[in-house]
């Protein structure tokens, strides 16, 4: 039985970075998940054989059917489920459509618990289960509300189910990150160039999250910057956080 990685958002900047340090571990194949599938293949020239590409919108049902399928047909042992893939879009409530909101709720929510459901059948003791959520889920997020709240739902549901699997050897953990410096972000707004305060990189963030997964812990988070926040808006009034929220996103949003 082939001991396997299932890595969603494969191609991102999170993505590449889990992969180059998923395959140090003792695995046989890391079934690499995005839509792109020249980006996939570009990864498998690049890591090599181990590096399986499966090109899925997890957006649309049926690309969570073709994983389905697959696990179905391979019959492996799954040692590490990583959800990662995601999208965000900043922007006021009315910047977004119907088709949008339907799809960032399918690939931010609905494809990780999915696919977490999926893959529990597929694991044993020591089986890891990543869904990488965001230090947004710590707070109400206005003009990136959709994507906190989002977010919020990945890390509530991944502790939680971490509860639900004690006594199987199966671990579930939400990875908490800040600002990494990856092409989700957008260099500028209006016009405007932006900081992104406590930016950190992608490879501090994943060895702090194998780690962390390693030592059964059921959140990750990886810089005193992101740890200081989640304090800091358990004990201030949520209003309160709001608004310095606000005065610290004021400048980027033109005439809203
Ligand atoms: N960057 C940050 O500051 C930050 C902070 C906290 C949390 N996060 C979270 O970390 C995760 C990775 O973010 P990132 O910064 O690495 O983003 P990224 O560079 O934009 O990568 C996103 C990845 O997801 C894939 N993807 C997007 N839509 C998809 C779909 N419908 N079906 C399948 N795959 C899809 C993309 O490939 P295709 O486009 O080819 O499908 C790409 O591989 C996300 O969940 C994000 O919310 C990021």
């Amino acid at each position: 039985m082939k001991k396997i990685v299932i890595l969603t958002g494969a191609t991102g900047g999170l993505g590449r970075e889990f992969l180059k340090q998923i395959l140090k571990e003792e695995v046989d194949e890391v079934w690499s998940i995005a839509r792109n599938s020249q980006k996939l293949l570009e990864l498998q020239k690049e890591y090599g054989h181990k590096v399986i590409p499966v090109s899925a919108d997890l957006s649309d049902i049926k690309g969570i059917q073709q994983i389905k399928e697959l696990l179905q047909e391979k019959k492996p042992l799954v040692a590490y489920l990583i959800n990662n893939a995601g999208s965000a879009k900043m922007g006021k409530y009315s910047d977004f459509s119907i088709e949008e909101i339907d799809r960032t709720v399918n690939l931010n929510c609905k494809a990780p618990v999915m696919l977490t459901q999926l893959c529990i059948p597929y694991m044993g003791k020591g089986s890891k289960i990543l869904n990488i959520s965001s230090a947004s889920a710590f707070q109400p997020n206005p003009y990136i509300n959709l994507y906190a709240a989002s977010k919020a739902f990945g890390k509530n549901y991944s502790r939680a189910l971490n509860v639900e699997l004690e006594g199987t050897g199966i671990t579930s953990m939400a990875v908490c990150p800040g600002w990494v410096d990856t092409e989700l972000l957008p260099k500028e707004i209006n016009g405007k160039k932006v900081r992104y305060p406590g930016l950190v990189t992608a490879e501090r963030v994943v060895r702090q999250a194998i780690r962390d997964a390693k030592k059964g812990k059921d959140m990750s988070v990886c810089s005193l910057y992101v740890k200081c926040q989640h304090l800091n808006v358990k004990l201030l009034p949520q209003r309160l956080v709001m608004k310095i929220w606000m005065a610290g996103i004021g400048k980027y949003l033109g005439d809203n």
